[in-house]
């Protein structure tokens, strides 16, 4: 609900955003007049993405089949949306010179900030890219052109320089290496993305997650049944969350335990030596640890909380 409301603003709202923004971008405004291309030329310096055909056609011909010139070519609507020159500028002095490449915004000349700025001119809407210039990416000089390409984009989808994982892997190797050990999330296979779990454009969360860690909401997306709530709750469930015994990304332990066998991740809150610390909860297993109550889970099967007991067996 919220984020189609956040596209449906954004049809609207570039124009008012680019408007309030630099001199170039004003211009986008203008250009989006319905008097057409012709008075843009006079008026502002555009000459419209027709005449950068006659030079550039090869890119034409590829950036056509993409959202941004879909919409800047529908028929009628011609100049209304995202022309050649609403990302590289006024054009008329460009062409003049006989494809002066000083004439004109080139992308790779620009600094990261800068580009970004110019593609932010129309995508700040929503939660979804609002708070790019916060996120641990932009305050490392990862812009929207490492992940986006226009022209030479590999995904027909959200014009991506490399698909899903391959992008990520590119700059988080260490990441690449949780992803293969025995036990992970499909991630490499397509079934889980990073961008299920992660904002790749940031937001106000710690780890840009896209929900909150603390909360779990990030896992309920997928694990509603752990949910809850239940009559009894294990409390670290709800109060340390799913990470505080699993690890998100892989594990060498089945079901992405952080400990190696169950029991030991057991004992570390339900000590055995209860002395320790007398008065405070979790208290230990009632029973001893010889081998038969090692598999804990196996009575104490419903781990994540239960509505039939209070000591989590089977119903
Ligand atoms: C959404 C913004 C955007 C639009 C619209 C756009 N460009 Fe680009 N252009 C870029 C970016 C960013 C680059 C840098 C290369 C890349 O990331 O694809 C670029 C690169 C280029 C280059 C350099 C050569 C190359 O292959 O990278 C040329 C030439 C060019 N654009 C021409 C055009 C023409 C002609 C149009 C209209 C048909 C156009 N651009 C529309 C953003 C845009
Ligand atoms: C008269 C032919 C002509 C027209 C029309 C023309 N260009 Fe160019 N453009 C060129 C030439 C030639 C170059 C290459 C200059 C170079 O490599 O030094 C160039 C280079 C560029 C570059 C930089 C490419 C790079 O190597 O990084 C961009 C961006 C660009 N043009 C965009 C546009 C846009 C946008 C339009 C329409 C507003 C346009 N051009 C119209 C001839 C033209
Ligand atoms: C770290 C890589 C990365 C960076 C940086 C990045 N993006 Fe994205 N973006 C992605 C990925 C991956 C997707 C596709 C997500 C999916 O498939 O669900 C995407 C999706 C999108 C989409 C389509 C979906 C939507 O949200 O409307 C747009 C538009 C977009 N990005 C624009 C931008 C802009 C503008 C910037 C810079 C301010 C930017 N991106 C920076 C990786 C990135
Ligand atoms: C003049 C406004 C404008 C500018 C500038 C602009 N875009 Fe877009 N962009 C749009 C519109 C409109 C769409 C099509 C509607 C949509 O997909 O949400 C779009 C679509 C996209 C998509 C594809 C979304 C999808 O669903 O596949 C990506 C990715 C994207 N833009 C990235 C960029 C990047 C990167 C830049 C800067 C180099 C940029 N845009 C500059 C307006 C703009
Ligand atoms: C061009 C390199 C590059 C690409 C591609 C890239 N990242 Fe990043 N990413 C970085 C850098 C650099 C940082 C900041 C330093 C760090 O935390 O590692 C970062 C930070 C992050 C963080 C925050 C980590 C923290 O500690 O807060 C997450 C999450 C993240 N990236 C996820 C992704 C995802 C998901 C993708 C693919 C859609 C992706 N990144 C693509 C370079 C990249
Ligand atoms: C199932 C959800 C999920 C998926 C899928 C996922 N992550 Fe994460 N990721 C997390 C969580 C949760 C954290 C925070 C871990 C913590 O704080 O203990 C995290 C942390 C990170 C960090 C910060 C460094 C670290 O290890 O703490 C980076 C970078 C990162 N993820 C990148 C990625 C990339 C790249 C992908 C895809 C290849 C990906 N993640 C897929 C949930 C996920
Ligand atoms: C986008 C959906 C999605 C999200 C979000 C997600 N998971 Fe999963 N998870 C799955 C799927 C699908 C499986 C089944 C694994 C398989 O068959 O490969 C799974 C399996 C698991 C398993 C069992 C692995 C095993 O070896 O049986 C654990 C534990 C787990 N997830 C924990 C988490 C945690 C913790 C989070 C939050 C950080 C999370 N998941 C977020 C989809 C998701
Ligand atoms: C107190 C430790 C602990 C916490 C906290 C915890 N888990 Fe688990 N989880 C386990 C154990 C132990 C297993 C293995 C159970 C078994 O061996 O049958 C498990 C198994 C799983 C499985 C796979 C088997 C199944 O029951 O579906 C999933 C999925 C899972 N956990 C998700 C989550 C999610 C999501 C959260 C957060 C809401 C979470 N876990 C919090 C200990 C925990
Ligand atoms: C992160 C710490 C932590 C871990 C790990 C943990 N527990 Fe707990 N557990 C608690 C706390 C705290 C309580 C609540 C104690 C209370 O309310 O007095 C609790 C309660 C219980 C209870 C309910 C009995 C009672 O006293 O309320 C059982 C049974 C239990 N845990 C079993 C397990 C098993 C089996 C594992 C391993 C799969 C496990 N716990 C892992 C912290 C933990
Ligand atoms: C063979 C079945 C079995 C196994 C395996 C098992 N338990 Fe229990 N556990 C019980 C029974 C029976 C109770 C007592 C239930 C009651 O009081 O209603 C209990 C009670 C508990 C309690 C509640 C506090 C108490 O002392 O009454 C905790 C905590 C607990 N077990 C933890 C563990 C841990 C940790 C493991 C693994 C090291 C484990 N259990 C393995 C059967 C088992």
């Amino acid at each position: 609900m919220h984020f189609r409301v956040g596209k449906l603003l954004f049809l609207f709202v570039p124009f008012l955003l680019v408007s309030m923004g630099h001199v170039q971008a004003r211009n986008v405004e203008q250009s989006a007049a319905p008097t057409g291309a012709a008075s843009q030329a006079k008026d502002s310096g555009y000459v419209g993405s027709e005449t950068c055909k006659g030079c550039h056609e090869d890119i034409y011909k590829v950036t056509e089949r993409t959202p941004h010139h879909k919409m800047g070519f529908q028929p009628g609507a011609a100049g209304k949306g995202v022309n050649c020159e609403a990302c590289h500028g006024p054009g008329k002095a460009h062409v003049e010179g006989g494809g002066d490449k000083s004439k004109i915004i080139v992308f790779e000349n620009l600094s990261m900030a800068e580009a970004n700025k110019r593609c932010l001119s129309c995508h700040t809407y929503g939660n979804e890219h609002a708070n790019f210039t916060r996120s641990a990416h932009a305050s490392n000089d990862i812009g929207c052109i490492s992940c986006h390409s226009p022209h030479h984009a590999k995904t027909e989808k959200a014009l991506l320089v490399e698909k899903q994982p391959q992008l990520c892997y590119q700059c988080h190797t260490e990441v690449k290496a949780e992803f293969s050990r025995p036990y992970r999330h499909r991630v490499n296979q397509g079934l889980v993305q990073c961008t299920d779990c992660h904002n790749e454009h940031g937001g106000f969360l710690p780890k840009q997650l896209r929900t909150s860690v603390a909360q779990d909401q990030v896992c309920f997306k997928c694990h509603a049944e752990k949910k809850g709530p239940f009559v009894y709750e294990h409390l670290p469930v709800e109060t340390e969350g799913c990470t505080s015994c699993h690890t998100p990304h892989g594990s060498t332990n089945p079901r992405l335990l952080r400990v190696s066998q169950v029991n030991l991740l057991c004992l570390q809150c339900h000590t055995l030596a209860m002395s320790n610390v007398p008065s405070q909860p979790p208290i230990g297993p009632a029973h001893n640890q010889a081998q038969k109550y090692q598999a804990c889970t196996m009575c104490h099967a419903f781990i994540h909380g239960s509505n039939f007991s209070e000591v989590f067996f089977k119903p």
